[in-house]
C-alpha cells in the first residue's frame, strides 16, 4: 500500500479542499433542501445528520475513494477474522468477539473462544445474582451493600461511563463506586463512607501490574483486614478480573475469585468483558447482555454496510477531512445527557491512547496530523463555558453532539429545553449571523451611528463551523452498546487511513519507567543528581518540604 500522502484520493482532496474551503454551508443549506437527506445514515437506532459538514457530494465521494484506497474493508475483514492487526504486539484484535452472537456471527473465531467467552459471561452473571440475593456475603455475615472497582484506564473509564448512563437502570441494594487515582485522596475519599463489612472490591487490570491499581488494592486489603481483623476475610471481599492468573494468586486472590479475559482484548476495548463486572453488578446481567447485543448489532452494520451508508465510516472519513485537510487539531465531543457525563472521557482514552500515534505501521514517521485531542462536556453545561470559543473563536472544532429524544428521568419540561438547546448550537454553528443580520437587530434593538458600529463585528458570527448530530430514541443499554461500539469503529477506520496501529499504546511506557526510578529517588537521602536540572530540582525541593516539616 502506498503512502498516504501519495494515494490520488490525497491529492484530490488537497485540490478539493481549495474549492471547498471559502464556501459557506449556510449557501448549500439554501441551494438545496435534499441536503440533509443525503448527508444522513442511520444503523442500530442512532441517526447520524452529517449534512451540517463542510462537505459535498464531490468530498464524499473522495473521503469514500480514500477509505477504499487504504484498503478500510480488507482492514475491517481481518480484525473480524482475527488476524493479528495488532502487529507490534501480535495480537489479534477481537472485542468483537466479547459480544459476538453465535448464530449471526461477526467473527471468525474457534468454538474454543466462543466457548470461553461464554463460561466467563456465565460466571459474571452467577456472580452478581449471588451478590444481588445476598449468597456472597461478607466475612461477618453482612450482606453486600457497596461495591469499589479498582483499576485505571480501560479497566475503570468504560465501566465507570456506562454505570453513570444506565443509573435509570441501576439495580436497587447496591452502590457502585469507581477508585482509579493513585493519589491516595481517591481511595480515602470513597472509603470514608463505606462499612468494611458490606463492601466488596473488585480489582480490575488486565495485565495486574499496573501501579495504581496495586497500590489502591494493597491498601484498601489493609483496610479490610483492619476493620474485620482477620486476613482471611479478603476471600470473601475481594475479587480480581485480569489477564494475569498468577500475579492475582500472589495478590492473595483464589483462583475461582478471578474473572478472565484474554491478550486479544485490548484495555480501552474491555468494557465487554469481565473487565465490565462492575456493569453486571450495577444493572444486573439482562441489561449487561443488552448492552453487548447493540454493540454486536453496531458491528454487523460496520463490517456489511457499504461505506456510503456506514457509519463509523463515514464519521471516521470526516475526522479524516477536518484534522488533515483543514488542519483542525481537536474534536468535540458534547452528549446532551447528563447521563453521557463521562463519555468524552472516556472516549479521550479510547481515541486518544489508539491513534496518538507519529509511527506507521511500516516503522515510518508520518508525515501528516494523525488523531485529535478529543475533548467535550455535557451540554448545556459547556455552552455557558467553552462554547463561545466554537462560536466565534479563531480555531475550527468539530463537534459531535449526541442526544436522546426521551428522557429517561423527564422533569417537567427540561428534556424539550435541552432538546432546543442541543439543535440551535448545531444550528448557530452552521448558519452563523451575517452582518446584515447584526446590523438589523441592533438596530431593532434601537443602536444606531458609533455605537452600533462599533458593536457590530462583536455580533458577527462567522458560521461554517461543522458539525454532526447523533439522535437516538433513548439511551437504553443497547443504543448505548451500539454507540460505544460505533466509536470504537470509528477510531479503527482512522487509524487504517493514518496507517498506524490502534491498538498498542507503547507512549505512556516511558513515564511509567522514569516514575519507578523518581519513586525510590524520593525516599533517598542523597540529593537526587541523575536527571535534568529541572527534574532534580523538582525532587530535591520536594524533599526539602518534607524535611521543613511544612506538612498541614
Ligand atoms: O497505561 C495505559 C494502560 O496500559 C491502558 O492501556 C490500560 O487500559 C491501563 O493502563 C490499565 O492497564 P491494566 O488494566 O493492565 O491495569
Amino acid at each position: 500500500m502506498s503512502n498516504l500522502t501519495e494515494c490520488a484520493a490525497w491529492h484530490a482532496l488537497e485540490k478539493h479542499h481549495q474549492e471547498v474551503a471559502p464556501q459557506h454551508m449556510r449557501e448549500w443549506f439554501e441551494a438545496d433542501p435534499e441536503r440533509t437527506a443525503r448527508f444522513s445514515a442511520e444503523a442500530c437506532g442512532i441517526y447520524v445528520d452529517y449534512s451540517k459538514n463542510r462537505i459535498t457530494d464531490d468530498t464524499l465521494a473522495l473521503l469514500l475513494g480514500l477509505a477504499r484506497e487504504r484498503r478500510i474493508a480488507e482492514r475491517v475483514a481481518e480484525m473480524f477474522d482475527g488476524v493479528p492487526i495488532n502487529a507490534t504486539e501480535n495480537r489479534a484484535v477481537l472485542h468483537a468477539a466479547l459480544r459476538d452472537d453465535a448464530q449471526v456471527p461477526a467473527c471468525t473465531v474457534g468454538a474454543d473462544v466462543r466457548a470461553r467467552v461464554a463460561r466467563e459471561l456465565g460466571r459474571l452473571d452467577e456472580f452478581a445474582r449471588a451478590v444481588h440475593n445476598g449468597d456472597w456475603l461478607g466475612y461477618s455475615g453482612s450482606p453486600i451493600t457497596d461495591v469499589v472497582n479498582i483499576g485505571i484506564g480501560g479497566s475503570d473509564l468504560g465501566p465507570l461511563m456506562v454505570c453513570r448512563a444506565l443509573r435509570p437502570y441501576a439495580l436497587s441494594g447496591l452502590n457502585v463506586h469507581f477508585v482509579s487515582n493513585v493519589d491516595g485522596t481517591h481511595l480515602a475519599d470513597t472509603l470514608a463512607g463505606l462499612q468494611p463489612q458490606s463492601t466488596l472490591f473488585v480489582v480490575c487490570s488486565k495485565t495486574f501490574t499496573t501501579l495504581e491499581t496495586l497500590t489502591n488494592a494493597h491498601n484498601a486489603r489493609a483496610w479490610i483486614v483492619e476493620h474485620l481483623g482477620d486476613q482471611a476475610a479478603v476471600a470473601s471481599h475481594f475479587v480480581a478480573v485480569s489477564t494475569n492468573a498468577a500475579a492475582v494468586t500472589e495478590f492473595g486472590i483464589a483462583p475461582e475469585s478471578m474473572f478472565g479475559f484474554w491478550d486479544w482484548v485490548g484495555g480501552r476495548y474491555s468494557l465487554w468483558s469481565s473487565i465490565g463486572v462492575s456493569i453486571v453488578l450495577c444493572v444486573g446481567p439482562k441489561r449487561f447482555r443488552e448492552l453487548l447485543a447493540g454493540a454486536h448489532a453496531m458491528d454487523l452494520h460496520f463490517r456489511d454496510a457499504p461505506f456510503e451508508a456506514n457509519l463509523p465510516v463515514l464519521l471516521g472519513m470526516l475526522g479524516v477531512w477536518y484534522g488533515n485537510f483543514f488542519g483542525a487539531e481537536t474534536h468535540a465531543v458534547l452528549p446532551y445527557d447528563q447521563s453521557l457525563e463521562r463519555f468524552p472521557a472516556y472516549l479521550q482514552q479510547l481515541d486518544m491512547e489508539s491513534n496518538g500515534k507519529s509511527t506507521t505501521l511500516t516503522g515510518d514517521r508520518v508525515g501528516y496530523l494523525t488523531g485529535p485531542i478529543v475533548w467535550g462536556e455535557p451540554g448545556t453545561n459547556g455552552q455557558h463555558a467553552f462554547f463561545q470559543l466554537l462560536h466565534q473563536g479563531t480555531r475550527l472544532v468539530p463537534a459531535d453532539f449526541l442526544v436522546p429524544a426521551h428522557s429517561l428521568r423527564p422533569v417537567g419540561e427540561h428534556h424539550r429545553l435541552l432538546l432546543a438547546n442541543c439543535f440551535a448550537q448545531t444550528e448557530a454553528l452552521m448558519r452563523g449571523k451575517r452582518a446584515d443580520e447584526a446590523r438589523a437587530e441592533l438596530q431593532a434593538a434601537g443602536f444606531s451611528g458609533d455605537a452600533l458600529e462599533s458593536l457590530l463585528p462583536h455580533k458577527v458570527f462567522e458560521g461554517n463551523r461543522p458539525s454532526n448530530t447523533l439522535l437516538f430514541r433513548v439511551l437504553d443499554p443497547y443504543t448505548l452498546g451500539a454507540l460505544i461500539a460505533l466509536y470504537e469503529h470509528k477510531v479503527f477506520v482512522q487509524g487504517s487511513v493514518w496507517g498506524v496501529n490502534s491498538f498498542d499504546q507503547w507512549g505512556v511506557e516511558l513515564g511509567k519507567q522514569l516514575a519507578g526510578v523518581i519513586a525510590r529517588e524520593l525516599t533517598y537521602e542523597d540529593d537526587a543528581a541523575g536527571h535534568d536540572a529541572s527534574t532534580n530540582y523538582l525532587i530535591n525541593h520536594c524533599r526539602h518540604l518534607w524535611r521543613s516539616g511544612e506538612h498541614p
